[in-house]
């Protein structure tokens, strides 16, 4: 038990949940999936993206949570010594490391225009003006300003991080998630109100199952493992934070739940709109930006809405970059003895060394450098998003199904219970085969091995 005081425990499973539902939630289900659904084709992409979750993302979470409060480490100790004997599993918490770092380098710059967006949808709102396309193309494409925007997320969360695993960010995010989902809701009925909104629904809601290909599969299932912070020992991390008395399968089902709710949510603002506006769903990263000010203009006192959805994305954006911060910060603590603020501070300046790439590769300077035909940009969200975090998602459900004595496994998954609940073994075998193997599928369907879609 000291050593769980000494490493910042949560203090209640609502905490647990608080926390758990911050990180998963964030630019993922405002703009992540919103643009990603635009690009891959609607309702077909949503669709394999809701079995994803399901049926991969729940397993896995569940996975990494019994591996975290088991192990009580950060999550390169975690998977070095889960399997007696076989240290070199600590690559999973390596390659979480690896992806952390470059997840936050894009992650900033996109949470860095976010913030922008505030002050910029207070100054319109206030000077009656509008924020149009240009003024998104001049923020994304420039130097110091995305520069500056990405330094000072940087410096806000790692400033977090640094005073500990604040309870208070955990208070604000409780209260200000709440907000967040009344704006949706608001935004949802301006949204679903005006003529033409139909068309968003169905494009969202009525799969066009011929669109199910190669890409739209890995896509959807990176996505669910970037939605749910998973593959990369981030859960496993949080985890080890979990009180005894949480009990983790019905923990990881609502959080995945209340996140898949918020995307949706999020969907079917944006996509009615952009219908009943003549607009494009395959509008790329820039959907939001782009949208929701217009959207938003429509209503009275839109500019002041616009200003506070930003403010409570912004909000959102936090939970998930602080998760983001404390996978390295944790290691650092535990391998090197290091005092958090000072790992805290290393941390962010090794993310906003490679964030300087992932920001300038929208600017005009760098329009031509390209590593495999993408961008940084692109590159650090694509080998995160749809190779480290499947593949280390692999692993994890290989190390939980196969190589942990299953007593020791589901003693763990079922603390809480007088009995083993009616779902331990439904979950097991999912952690045990369907995930595994779907996982597989997916990736040696996109490198062309196999012929699935
Ligand atoms: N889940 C976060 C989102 O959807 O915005 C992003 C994220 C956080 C990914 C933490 C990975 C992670 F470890």
């Amino acid at each position: 038990m000291s050593a769980i005081k000494d490493r910042d425990a949560f203090a209640s499973t609502l905490g647990a949940f608080a926390a758990t539902v911050g990180s998963a939630v964030g630019l993922g289900n405002i703009w992540k999936f919103p643009y990603l659904t635009g690009s891959n084709g609607g309702a077909a992409f949503v669709l394999t993206y809701l079995l994803a979750v399901a049926l991969v993302g729940i397993p896995i979470m569940v996975v990494e949570h019994v591996i975290g409060r088991r192990m009580r480490l950060n999550a390169v100790h975690a998977y070095e010594r889960v399997v007696p004997g076989q240290k070199f599993w600590s690559a999973i918490g390596w390659a979480g490391l690896a992806a952390a770092i470059l997840i936050m380098a894009f992650y900033t710059d996109v949470a860095g225009w976010v913030f922008a967006y505030v002050f910029k949808s207070f100054g319109a709102f206030f000077m009656g003006t509008k924020l149009t396309p240009e003024t998104f193309g001049a923020l994304a494409g420039g130097t110091w300003e995305p520069l500056f925007w990405q330094l000072a997320v940087l410096a806000l969360t790692t400033g977090i991080i640094a005073a500990g695993v604040s309870k208070g960010i955990e208070k604000v995010t409780k209260t200000l998630m709440p907000l967040l989902f009344i704006l949706l809701i608001i935004c949802d009925i301006r949204a679903l109100t005006l003529p033409g909104a139909s068309a968003g629904v169905a494009y969202l809601f009525k799969p066009d199952l011929s669109k199910i290909t190669a890409t739209v599969l890995l896509s959807a299932l990176g996505l669910a493992f970037f939605k749910l912070s998973l593959g990369m020992g981030t859960m496993t991390t949080y985890g080890s934070y979990l009180p005894n008395a949480t009990r983790i399968v019905p923990n990881a089902t609502r959080v995945a739940l209340t996140d898949t709710a918020i995307s949706l949510l999020a969907g079917l603002a944006i996509f009615p709109a952009v219908f009943a506006f003549g607009g494009t769903p395959a509008g790329g990263p820039g959907l939001l930006f782009n949208t929701i000010p217009l959207i938003f203009s429509q209503m009275p006192l839109g500019g002041l809405f616009t200003a506070l959805f930003f403010c409570l994305t912004a909000i959102a954006t936090i939970g998930a970059m602080v998760s983001l911060i404390e996978v390295p910060v944790a290691w650092a603590i535990e391998r090197g003895h290091l005092k958090r603020p000072v790992a805290a501070a290393l941390t962010g300046a090794v993310m906003f060394a490679l964030g300087i790439l992932a920001t300038l590769s929208q600017n005009p300077l760098m329009a031509n450098v390209k590593v495999f035909g993408k961008n940084f940009f692109d590159l650090f969200d694509f080998v995160s998003s749809n190779v480290l975090l499947p593949v280390g998602g692999l692993a994890i459900a290989l190390v939980g199904g196969w190589l942990i004595s299953k007593k020791d496994f589901t003693e763990e998954m079922n603390k809480g219970y007088a009995t083993e609940p009616w779902h331990g073994r439904i979950l097991f075998a999912f952690i045990k085969f369907l995930a595994p193997v779907l996982i597989l599928l997916i990736l040696l369907n996109s490198l062309g091995v196999i012929k699935l879609a």
